[in-house]
């Protein structure tokens, strides 16, 4: 197994990357000296598939585990599954050193870690991702919380896991739609924070999507030590965690005015990067060809590149940024490349000029 601490103080974390986790995490939770009941959270598609695997290995520990499952999918993140959660938690008399394990994709480990922040004023939680997103995203950095009928994730604290297993074997089963959108974020470490990586992305493409796994391991292990780096400096996003945002801006309002249905969440954020990179050339002089570089490695991945847009949906794009992030005089607040592996955060652009860019593209 590999290894990569988040340094937090003494909140600090290790994220452990191998073949066959699940079958340790009763052993890695015994080594954090929790108290003995805990609760399994996870989803209809995950439960399935892993939750007699963890459930048996939390046993074997020593442990009294029992299993919540939640609905599949973004409408799971809501106040009712939290309150659902929190009536279960309270049947198995689930006490102050009591733990809670986050087993699924960023939805189950968003969910879980606000249950485990709220519940008895904060209770020790684990995560186990299964999704590739959740493995090299969501699971690391501490960022829980649920959505409300007025938009995404507006309820939520900061609550860090006190351990991360990214199980790899889990991924085998992903589907081929939710793994390519993981990769979007894969990439995107590349872009603001490693040149090498994303060198190697271009080399190793074709191997991860076969999900090899010592590719796999490699990959996520790098993208987990970036993710650990950035927030190790800016826990609560008062400066340099804002450079993961990058390709956000643009992806977080298509996915707004899509109904949260059209596109996964990679999948637009894959749209986003692009034009971020158009933007970046344009205004801060990110080469050309590193521009196509960036296009090309979406595309092979099998991720969109471009979008096609109405006057009136455009509208509704500007509206949705507006929201999202803070404008000001027609400017809107954008992470942008001077180079493939070095971002600046809080560049404003001009409104015309998204517009132009985002009109520009191929929907590839
Ligand atoms: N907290 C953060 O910092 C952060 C960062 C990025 C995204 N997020 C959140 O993460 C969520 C998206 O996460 P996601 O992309 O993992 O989606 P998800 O949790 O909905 O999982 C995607 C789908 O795959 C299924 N699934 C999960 N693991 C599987 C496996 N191993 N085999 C088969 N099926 C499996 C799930 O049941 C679901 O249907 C969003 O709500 C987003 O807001 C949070
Ligand atoms: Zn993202």
């Amino acid at each position: 197994m590999q290894s990569v601490k988040v340094p937090l103080g003494n909140r600090s974390y290790r994220i452990g990357i191998g073949r066959r986790l699940l079958d340790r995490v009763g052993a890695e939770c015994a080594a954090l000296q929790l108290g003995h009941r805990c609760a399994v959270i996870s989803d209809r598609h995950v439960a399935p598939r892993f939750g007699k695997a963890a459930l048996r290995a939390l046993t074997r520990a020593g442990f009294e585990p029992f299993l919540i499952t939640v609905p599949a999918g973004e409408t799971a993140k809501s106040l009712k599954s939290v309150q659902s959660c929190y009536d279960q938690l309270a049947a198995h008399r689930l006490e102050r050193k009591s733990f809670i394990v986050a087993l699924g994709g960023g939805v189950v480990g968003d969910l879980a870690g606000f249950v485990a922040a709220t519940y008895l004023r904060g209770i020790a939680f684990v995560q186990v991702p299964t999704t590739l997103l959740a493995q090299v995203d969501s699971s690391v950095g501490g960022k829980v919380g649920v959505n409300l009928k007025a938009g995404k994730n507006l309820v939520g604290a900061f609550y860090q896991p006190r351990l991360v297993l990214c199980d790899l074997d889990t991924l085998r089963t992903l589907p081929e739609r939710e793994f390519r959108a993981g990769l979007a974020e894969v990439i995107k470490y590349g872009i603001i924070f490693d040149a090498a990586l994303f060198n190697r992305l271009e080399r190793d493409l074709h191997r991860l999507l076969k999900r090899n796994p010592e590719t796999l391991a490699h990959i996520v292990a790098r993208c987990c030590e970036i993710k650990a780096e950035v927030v190790g400096q800016d826990e609560t996003e008062s400066g340099l965690r804002a450079i993961l945002n990058f390709g956000h801006t643009i992806g977080h309002a298509l996915e707004a005015i899509s109904g949260y249905g059209k596109y996964l969440h990679g999948e637009a954020i894959s749209i986003g990067q692009v034009a971020a990179a158009q933007l970046s050339a344009a205004l801060l002089g990110l080469p050309k060809s590193d521009v196509e570089r960036i296009t090309a490695i979406f595309q092979r991945a099998g991720l969109p590149t471009g979008v096609h847009l109405q006057p009136a949906q455009m509208k509704r794009l500007f509206a949705a940024m507006q929201l999202d992030k803070k404008v000001s005089a027609g400017e809107l607040k954008f992470v942008l490349a001077k180079r493939i592996g070095q971002v600046e955060f809080g560049h404003r652009v001009p409104k015309d000029l998204v517009a132009a860019t985002i009109r520009m593209s191929s929907p590839g």
